[in-house]
């Protein structure tokens, strides 16, 4: 597969297992990148839900059903995203951060004040998160062994899975976005504001629950987690402030990202695994390979 323009996004549901026996630190010796990682998948189930009646909605006036089929699987790949954060969130919260519950209450506020507004302002919130997405994929899949080594395999593994199926529909949001509102200024400008809209939306709700988890784990009053939080902040602004500067561009068109070798390796694999197959990555290994077994995977 030499990129990820134009196939079918296929609605993988996989059940990564997260039994009890998962780790508040399931990145050993990384507290405040495990916060920073807990804290985005608790905005998921409140995001993504609100990416799929936005995008729904939208799709009701496209006219050109190619168009129509990715806004439909871009909504199953999102409906499959929520739904398993939201199973790692309630575990996460049952044992460690009962806490949590009051952001998620105020993102839900937060999302049905937003559901009021245009059609246009909401399809470039979208959008412009999505573009966002591009860069955290890009950091999360490229850095992989520095970020996860050692970490427990089925939390990776789950948070990869999402990044690759974000590679996969990258271009969506946008081309709903420009068939409904491109090709003036206007259509522009908004698609521009929503770039920088939907990310800091989104990462405002993610530092509250990092902040909150980062307090209960008792480290928010330590000088020195505050310095390796500020380190992993940097890293994660180093490589996805450039996708927001290059989204926010005129006649910016996600399909000049480049797609990481890796997704396109684990896309290529995953129809030749066994139904039900795990794709559990070794985060032992050193390479931190695609979780497939490599007679399977592609040529
Ligand atoms: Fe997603
Ligand atoms: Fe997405």
């Amino acid at each position: 597969m030499a990129d990820t323009d134009r196939h079918v996004m296929e609605q993988r549901r996989i059940l990564f297992p997260f039994p009890d026996d998962i780790e508040r630190a399931w990145i050993p010796d990384k507290p405040e990148l495990t916060a920073m990682m807990n804290g985005a998948s608790l905005t998921m189930p409140y995001l993504e839900p609100f990416l799929i009646r936005t995008v729904r909605e939208a799709a009701e006036r496209i006219h050109d059903d190619a168009l129509r089929t990715d806004a439909n699987e871009f909504n199953a790949q999102e409906g499959q995203h929520f739904r398993a954060h939201r199973r790692f969130n309630d575990l996460i919260k049952a044992r460690h951060y009962p806490d949590l519950a009051e952001i998620e209450a105020e993102m839900t506020a937060s999302y049905a004040r937003l559901d009021k507004r245009s059609l246009r302002t909401r399809m470039a919130y979208t959008a412009g998160f999505e573009s966002m997405t591009l860069g955290v994929t890009e950091w999360l899949i490229g850095s992989r062994r520095r970020l996860f080594r050692g970490a427990d395999p089925r939390v990776v593994s789950f948070v990869l899975w999402h990044m690759v199926e974000e590679t996969e529909h990258k271009r969506v949001a946008y081309d709903v976005y420009q068939y409904l509102f491109g090709g003036s200024l206007r259509g522009y400008v908004a698609r521009m504001i929503g770039v920088f809209h939907g990310s800091f939306d989104v990462m405002r709700f993610a530092m509250r629950g990092y902040r909150a988890i980062l307090r209960k784990d008792g480290l928010w009053s330590s000088w020195r987690s505050r310095l390796r939080l500020a380190f992993h902040l940097s890293d994660f602004a180093i490589h996805a402030g450039p996708y927001l500067l290059r989204a926010a561009l005129p006649g910016h068109n996600p399909r000049s990202e480049k797609d990481s070798q890796w997704v396109l390796d684990w896309l290529a694999a995953y129809p030749r695994a066994e139904p039900g197959y795990l794709p559990m990555v070794d985060t032992l290994h050193p390479d931190m390979p695609v979780p497939f077994p490599a007679q399977r995977q592609a040529a």
